[in-house]
């Protein structure tokens, strides 16, 4: 069994490329709706949510375990695989590296929340993998929080996503990294923006090959999905259509279901 977990709804944009590249695994998919979002949230803090939500997950039996969520995997991923040194744990981050190795400008952008921005570890990865491209970090409060209305069109956020954006392009950047699992749903409103000046930079598709790599028995189950939140689960399977993730939906085993974590 494979779970993956996230604040919100952000981590489906994973959950959809691990379904994707792995059609017979069983996935559970946790969302840590009663706490979302992370983003603004001290260490700490994170890492007491990610330490529980992975307790449940290793509970119900999972071997393989995501963090599908940037700002989680910046705060709490080294104390996650401490806990639980029998799990297979995949993080998510920034994709800088591929963005980096890219980019013609030699400048890049990484768009994040408020805690990935100022996290120590980005700050490493763009130390190990940027070599001589510049990298701007741009952190986005409330983005995250404006996917979970599923409000993303709105003309008052494509005009915030405007402001962020616009002194970026102006500066040459070539990659823009979409460093929050939640940001591959304003792909169709940031795409308009970006046009042919940059492209978007977005790592579901490697973390589901490296589930690929690690699943083991874990591939070869019945295709079940099952949708857990520890506020509103409903909300999940609702979220599916808007999302373009209709299709996930026929994996689901049973009605998503409330968990205490
Ligand atoms: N989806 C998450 C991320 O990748 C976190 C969003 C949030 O809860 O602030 O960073």
């Amino acid at each position: 069994m494979i779970g993956v977990f996230d604040s919100g709804i952000g981590g489906l944009s994973v959950l959809a490329a691990i379904a994707r590249a792995l059609p017979r695994a069983d996935l559970i998919y946790l969302a840590d709706t009663a706490h979302l979002p992370y983003g603004d949230k001290d260490d700490a803090y994170i890492r007491r949510r990610v330490l529980r939500i992975g307790r449940h997950l290793v509970e119900r039996g999972c071997g393989v375990i995501v963090v599908a969520c940037n700002t989680a995997t910046a705060a709490a991923v080294a104390a996650f695989r401490k806990a639980f040194p029998d799990v297979a744990v995949v993080g998510v981050e920034p994709g800088v590296k591929p963005a980096a190795a890219m980019s013609r400008s030699g400048q890049i952008a990484v768009l994040a929340t408020t805690s990935t921005a100022r996290s120590r570890r980005l700050a490493q990865l763009i130390r190990r993998h940027a070599g001589e491209v510049q990298v701007r970090i741009e952190a986005c409060p409330g983005w995250a929080t404006r996917v979970e209305t599923l409000r993303l069109d709105e003309p008052d956020f494509v005009e915030e996503a405007r402001r962020h954006l616009a002194p970026l392009l102006a500066a040459g950047v070539d990659q823009i990294v979409l460093g929050c699992t939640h940001y591959a749903f304003l792909c169709p409103v940031l795409e308009p923006i970006v046009g042919s000046q940059a492209a978007l930079v977005d790592v579901a598709d490697a973390v589901a090959r490296q589930c690929v790599r690690l699943a083991g028995e874990a591939a070869q189950g019945r295709s079940e999905l099952s949708l857990l939140a520890t506020a509103d689960p409903a909300r999940l399977q609702a979220a599916l259509p808007a999302l373009g993730l209709t299709w996930l939906g026929t994996r689901l085993s049973s009605a998503p279901c409330l968990v205490v974590a």
